[in-house]
């Protein structure tokens, strides 16, 4: 049997960070990297646009690569097409990033938490289900930027950011109500990781943040079958891929994605992205 991988997919760097604990929980397998750098940054995009565009490209992916399970470590992706998705190829598994209201919700003191997220999932009805669903006894302030997911690209590639600019998209997070303070703040996009350190230097007062990429690998651990002792000690698994849906990632993308382990894939991943951008 051939050794299927299992799909990572995002608009560009984010998903890494859920790569990381997934290659973490699963040595023995093999992974796929999408980064639709062609349709970079999924929060300014309309909603049916975007759901189409992904749909349609996932028909490619799924083709070219056959995956085991696809993981979409994307909130704006996943808020929006994850039941899409889950109709048009129920033969996949898919895992989805969703933010993680329910455990800030179950762990605040203060009962202050905010969600920060692109403007396409603070937007989304998906969101706020959840803060009705889970959080309906927490004060939960929404927080949409318009330029982090830019800015962790940015470091990622340059190993370069302006703190300055960090602490201005991330201070509307910060509340302070009835002699209460935020606790915990919800990284609602999988680029925010990796400001972390940035965040927590530039924070007014010290916070949870709250990222789910381990929680994410664990639920794509738990959905992918067990595999047997022979093939887990096979020298047949293959290199890891970066996939860029623009097929022409710059040298800085490259050398990221090789720090990663990850090969370029030599052909692009046809693409369409001639509509749907506001
Ligand atoms: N990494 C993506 C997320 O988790 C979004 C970044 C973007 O394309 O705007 O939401």
């Amino acid at each position: 049997m051939t050794d299927r991988p299992v799909l990572v997919f995002d608009s560009g760097v984010g998903g890494l960070t859920v790569l990381r604990e997934a290659r973490v929980l699963m040595p023995d397998r093999r992974f796929v990297y999408v980064a639709d750098d062609a349709g970079f940054p999924y929060g300014a995009w309309a909603e049916e646009a975007l759901s189409s565009h992904i749909v349609t490209l996932f028909r490619e992916l799924l083709e070219k690569y056959d995956p085991e399970i696809a993981v979409i470590a994307c909130n704006t992706a996943s808020t929006l097409v994850l039941a899409a998705l889950r109709a048009a190829y129920p033969d996949t598994p898919f895992v989805g990033t969703v933010p993680a209201i329910k455990p800030a919700a179950e762990r605040t003191h203060s009962g202050l938490v905010s969600v920060l997220a692109t403007p396409g999932t603070v937007r989304r009805q998906y969101t706020r289900d959840l803060i009705d669903e889970w959080a309906s006894k927490v004060h939960v302030r929404l927080v949409g930027s318009e330029n982090l997911a830019a800015l962790a690209e940015a470091y990622m590639r340059d190993g370069f950011v302006d703190e300055e600019a960090v602490k201005a998209e991330i201070s509307p997070c910060f509340v302070e109500m009835d002699g209460r303070r935020t606790d915990i703040v919800v990284l609602a996009c999988t680029h925010y990781p990796f400001l972390a350190n940035r965040m927590r230097k530039t924070a007014p007062w010290p916070v949870d943040w709250l990222d789910p990429a381990e929680s994410i690998a664990r639920r794509a651990l738990s959905l992918l079958r067990p595999r047997r002792r022979r093939d887990m000690f096979a020298n047949s698994v293959g290199a890891d891929i970066a996939v860029f849906t623009s097929g022409a990632p710059d040298n800085a993308a490259r050398r990221l994605m090789q720090g990663f382990g990850l090969y370029p894939e030599k052909q692009a991943v046809s693409v369409d992205i001639g509509y749907g951008i506001p």
